[in-house]
C-alpha cells in the first residue's frame, strides 16, 4: 500500500493534508515529534457509530484511554457522549474536560479503596465490578457513605475476540470479569448487598475487534443472562457491551459499522433495556498523525535504515504489539520504493515503527507522516531516555489548536532534586 488516506487526510498535489491544513507547515511551525489530530474525524466516527444504532435506546460512553487530551474528550462529550474512565487519574481528566458525573462510568479490574470512594462520592452513574471481593468492597464503602452505590457486573463470556493476545479480555483465562455463571450467584444475592444496586450487565472482550461473530457470541451470553435475571425478578437497566470496535491500519478486511449494527440490532430488538457502548479506537484512531523527521539514512550490510527523531516513548504500539501504523512521506517527492527499517534513537533495538517496509525513498530533513495514532497514541507515552512527549494540535477545518505543547525538561523534573 502506498497511500493512506482517510475521509480528513488526503493527499493534495503530492502534499498531506489534514482537513485544510497542510501537515508540512504544521511540523515546519511546531518542530517534530508532534501529533495531530482531525476533529472532524472524530465527529464523523461519532455520527457514524450513533447513526447504525439509532433505531435502538442507546448510549455512547467513550473509552478515554484511547486519547485523553481534553479537548478530544471535549469534542466527544458536545456530541452527548458520556464517558468511560479506567482510573482516578482519567476521573480527573474527564471532569475538567467538562464530563458530567452522572455520564461518567468506572471501569477497571483492580479499582482502589480510594478510586472506589471518589467514584461514589462523585455520583458517578456506574461503577462496575469485576469480582465479588470488589462487589463486598463497593458494598462496604457504600454504606459507610449512607448511599446506594449503582453497580453493573463485568461478565467474562469466555469468547475469543481473535485479536492481539495482549489486548483480548474476553476469555476465562484473562483476567477481566466474572464468569457468567458466578455473576447470576452474585445478582441473586441481591437483598445481601444492602447498600448496593444492580442497574447493569457489562461486558468487553478485547480490541481491534474486525470480525461481528465474536461480539455476537458474547451479546448472546449476556441476553441469556438478562432473560435469566428477568424471569426471576431482578431487572436491569442496561447491557454495556463495552468498546472493542476495529478500524483499518492497512488493506486488512474490517467490518464496517454498519456491520456491527446489523448483526446485532436483532438481538437488541429483543430487549427492553438501553444499551451502553464504550468504543475508543473506533472513535479516534484514523484521526490522528504523528509526524517525524528524518535524521539519517544508512545502509548495514546493505539493509537500509531510516533514523527518524520519534521514538518508541512517542508510540509505543510497534513494538509492545509488532503493530502496523502506515508510514509516508508529508511531501511526495518521488515513486521511489526501498525496502528499509523505520528506527527512532531511543537505545533499543525494539524502538522502531516498522521493519522491512516498502517505503517511498526518503533522504534526511524530510517529514514523515505516521498513520493511525489518534488511539492509544499519546496516551501511552513516556518519558524514556530523558525524552520530551510531543505536543498535540487539533485540526479542525483550516483552524489549528495547539492543545497540549510540547514537555520542556524542567517540567520532566518535577519536584525531584539532588539532596
Ligand atoms: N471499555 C473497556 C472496559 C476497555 O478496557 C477498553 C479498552 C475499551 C472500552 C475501549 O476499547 P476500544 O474501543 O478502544 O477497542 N493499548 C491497546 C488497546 C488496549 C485496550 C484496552 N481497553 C492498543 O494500543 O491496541
Amino acid at each position: 500500500m502506498k497511500y493512506f488516506e482517510t475521509d480528513q487526510i488526503k493527499y493534495i498535489n503530492n502534499e498531506l493534508f489534514i482537513e485544510n491544513v497542510s501537515l508540512k507547515k504544521l511540523a515546519n511551525e511546531y518542530g517534530t515529534p508532534l501529533y495531530v489530530y482531525s476533529r472532524n474525524h472524530f465527529i464523523k466516527q461519532f455520527i457514524d457509530f450513533s447513526n447504525a444504532f439509532k433505531n435502538i435506546r442507546h448510549k455512547i460512553f467513550y473509552a478515554m484511554k484511547a486519547n485523553y487530551n481534553l479537548n478530544v474528550i471535549n469534542t466527544f462529550i458536545r456530541l452527548g457522549a458520556g464517558v468511560d474512565v479506567n482510573s482516578e487519574g482519567e476521573l480527573f481528566r474527564a471532569l475538567k474536560a467538562g464530563a458530567n458525573p452522572n455520564k461518567i462510568i468506572l471501569t477497571g479490574v483492580g479499582k482502589t479503596k480510594n478510586e472506589i470512594t471518589v467514584g461514589l462520592k462523585k455520583k458517578l452513574l456506574m461503577i462496575k465490578a469485576e469480582s465479588e471481593e470488589e462487589l463486598e468492597l463497593i458494598n462496604k464503602i457504600a454504606f459507610d457513605l449512607k448511599l446506594i452505590a449503582p453497580v453493573a457486573l463485568r461478565i467474562n463470556p469466555n469468547v475469543d475476540a481473535q485479536t492481539h493476545p495482549y489486548i483480548s479480555t474476553g476469555l476465562l483465562e484473562n483476567k477481566f470479569g466474572i464468569d457468567t455463571d458466578d455473576a447470576l450467584s452474585l445478582y441473586r444475592r441481591k437483598n445481601y448487598y444492602s447498600n448496593i444496586e444492580f442497574i447493569g450487565i457489562d461486558m468487553h472482550i478485547g480490541s481491534q475487534i474486525t470480525s461481528v461473530e465474536p461480539f455476537v457470541e458474547s451479546v448472546q451470553k449476556m441476553i441469556e443472562l438478562y432473560n435469566q435475571l428477568k424471569k426471576e425478578g431482578i431487572t436491569i437497566k442496561h447491557l454495556d457491551v463495552g468498546g472493542g470496535i476495529g478500524v483499518k491500519y492497512k488493506d486488512e478486511n474490517v467490518s464496517s459499522i454498519s456491520d456491527f449494527a446489523e448483526a446485532l440490532l436483532p438481538l437488541f430488538q429483543k430487549l427492553d433495556c438501553e444499551i451502553f457502548f464504550e468504543p475508543g479506537r473506533f472513535l479516534t484512531a484514523n484521526g490522528g498523525i504523528l509526524l517525524t523527521e528524518v535524521l539519517y539514512t544508512k545502509q548495514n550490510n546493505n539493509k537500509n535504515f531510516i533514523i527518524v527523531d520519534a521514538a518508541m516513548n512517542d508510540l509505543l504500539r510497534p513494538t509492545l504489539y509488532q503493530a502496523y501504523h502506515h508510514i509516508q512521506p508529508v511531501i511526495m517527492k518521488n515513486n521511489e520504493i526501498i525496502k528499509a527499517d523505520v528506527v527512532g534513537p531511543v537505545c533499543e533495538t525494539g524502538d522502531y515503527f516498522a521493519k522491512n517496509r516498502d517505503i517511498n525513498k526518503v533522504e534526511s530533513g524530510d517529514i514523515l507522516a505516521i498513520m493511525s495514532v489518534g488511539a492509544y497514541g499519546m496516551v501511552m507515552s513516556s518519558n524514556y531516555n530523558g525524552r520530551r512527549r510531543p505536543p498535540e494540535i487539533i485540526v479542525d477545518g483550516d483552524q489549528i489548536y495547539l492543545t497540549r505543547s510540547r514537555e520542556s525538561f524542567e517540567h520532566l523534573l518535577w519536584d525531584e532534586k539532588v539532596i
